[in-house]
């Protein structure tokens, strides 16, 4: 558990909290998941599934995954951090609850699963995020076209842990 100030928590997510990710899912991101697929994250990935909490009510969560894959900055076969999904209830944003979740995730992905590098996918329209990955370090690496249902660009972005 990690406390950001006097009443900003953020900690590893449990069963008991899916319901309320799933709330702030729906709320504040187009792309949703069916409930196994949060249920196989935290179950496999714990350590990097993660809440924020605000005086006990959840305001946040980030959801990763580990992968095998190429490097998109080393250039050697290694682990990967993927996040999933981040989001931040509306009247919480801009607080520096998102960073501390990414650094949180970023920490555990490391530490917890070996992960060398992170990565996502973005909107490119998408400045707030893009503004957080960039303050983190992460670089934009390519561009897939088309990678949502909308037909939006996504930047691939990434970095080193
Ligand atoms: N405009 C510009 N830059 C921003 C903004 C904004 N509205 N919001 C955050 N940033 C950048 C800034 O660089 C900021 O640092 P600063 O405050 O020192 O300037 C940095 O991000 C950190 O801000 P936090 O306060 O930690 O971020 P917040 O708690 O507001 O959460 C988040 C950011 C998660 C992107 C939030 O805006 C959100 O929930 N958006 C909707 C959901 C979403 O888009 N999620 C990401 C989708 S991509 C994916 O999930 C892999
Ligand atoms: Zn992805």
């Amino acid at each position: 558990m990690y406390v950001l100030s006097d009443s900003i928590v953020v900690r590893e997510a449990s069963q008991e909290d899916l319901d309320d990710v799933i709330a702030i899912n729906m709320e504040t991101l187009p792309e949703h998941y069916p409930r196994e697929f949060w249920r196989e994250h935290l179950r496999k990935w714990n350590k990097s599934f993660l809440v924020a909490e605000v005086d006990g009510k959840i305001v946040g969560y980030v959801m990763c995954r580990v992968e095998w894959g190429w490097g998109f900055i080393k250039n050697k076969l290694l682990k990967k951090g993927h996040v999933i999904s981040i989001a931040v209830r509306p009247g919480y944003r801009r607080r520096g609850i998102g960073e501390k979740l990414m650094v949180e995730a970023m920490r555990a992905l490391k530490e917890h699963y070996g992960a060398e590098e992170i990565y996502l996918e973005v909107r490119v329209s998408n400045t707030p995020a893009i503004n957080l990955y960039k303050k983190l370090g992460f670089k934009i690496i390519k561009i897939i076209a088309s990678y949502y249902l909308d037909g939006e660009d996504a930047y691939v972005m990434a970095r080193e842990l």
